[in-house]
């Protein structure tokens, strides 16, 4: 696998952090995080499409937030929602992203796709490799208003999540993915995670000659 797919999965499990809408009425004074020349993902076609066939919320209940709503909504020819809402009352100034992702071959082995990283630190200096880049870019694009610095929590978040076929690369290989995702606090509770189920399919071989 190359290693624009590998940032690209990693990419989208982010962005679900990002797209929590927040629901709470008095606004305070946010910092947003800074970006400079972001990648622009363009609706051309790709020679494969990505299917999500469920997501599913894990390690309930949860002991630093409450869950409201976890639902995966189908959509005929459309991509499939992920609608979540979350309350966290305890104000956040570290969380811990973690992500691990299975291929399925006979059954879900592991891919060599892991990161643990602290969000907060990361929006204060988003570091400049190309994941980072590609990472932020679809924040960007998704959730701008969204990209502000810890603290986080104390409020309702809401989010309605999917993944496009626009943010994989064209590498992107086919078959059947399972991604695990944690959002833990500094004492290594767990706010939210979940589980994404997925498959990225090819098209047929006349539509991939063309490509050529
Ligand atoms: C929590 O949010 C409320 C309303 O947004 C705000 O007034 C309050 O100061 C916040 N509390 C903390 C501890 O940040
Ligand atoms: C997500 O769920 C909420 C509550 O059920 C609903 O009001 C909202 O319309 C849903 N959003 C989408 C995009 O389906
Ligand atoms: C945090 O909790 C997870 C799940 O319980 C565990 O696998 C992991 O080792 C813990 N990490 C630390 C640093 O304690």
């Amino acid at each position: 696998m190359e290693r624009d797919s590998v940032w690209a999965i990693l990419s989208l499990s982010i962005v679900l952090l990002l797209q929590l809408s927040d629901v709470s009425c008095v606004k305070e004074k946010r910092i947003p995080v800074k970006i400079s020349d972001p990648v622009v993902f363009t609706d051309e076609p790709k020679p494969f499409t990505v299917r999500v066939t469920k997501f599913i919320c894990v390690e309930t209940p949860y002991e630093e937030s409450e869950l409201l709503q976890c639902r995966t909504v189908l959509r005929r020819n459309r991509p499939t929602f992920f609608n979540i809402s979350v309350h966290v009352p305890g104000v956040l100034n570290r969380i811990y992203f973690q992500v691990r992702t299975y291929y399925r071959y006979n059954s879900y082995e592991p891919f060599p796709i892991t990161l643990l990283m602290e969000i907060c630190s990361y929006f204060r200096k988003p570091t400049t490799d190309i994941f980072s880049r590609h990472l932020m870019s679809i924040m960007m694009e998704v959730v701008s208003h969204l990209l502000y610095q810890c603290p986080h929590g104390n409020t309702t978040y809401d989010a309605v999540y999917w993944l496009e076929d626009k943010f994989f690369p064209q590498s992107m290989p086919a078959g059947d993915f399972r991604q695990d995702v944690w959002f833990r606090t500094e004492h290594n509770r767990t706010i939210f995670a979940y589980q994404a189920y997925f498959s990225v399919r090819r098209m047929g071989i006349w539509r991939s000659m063309l490509e050529w």
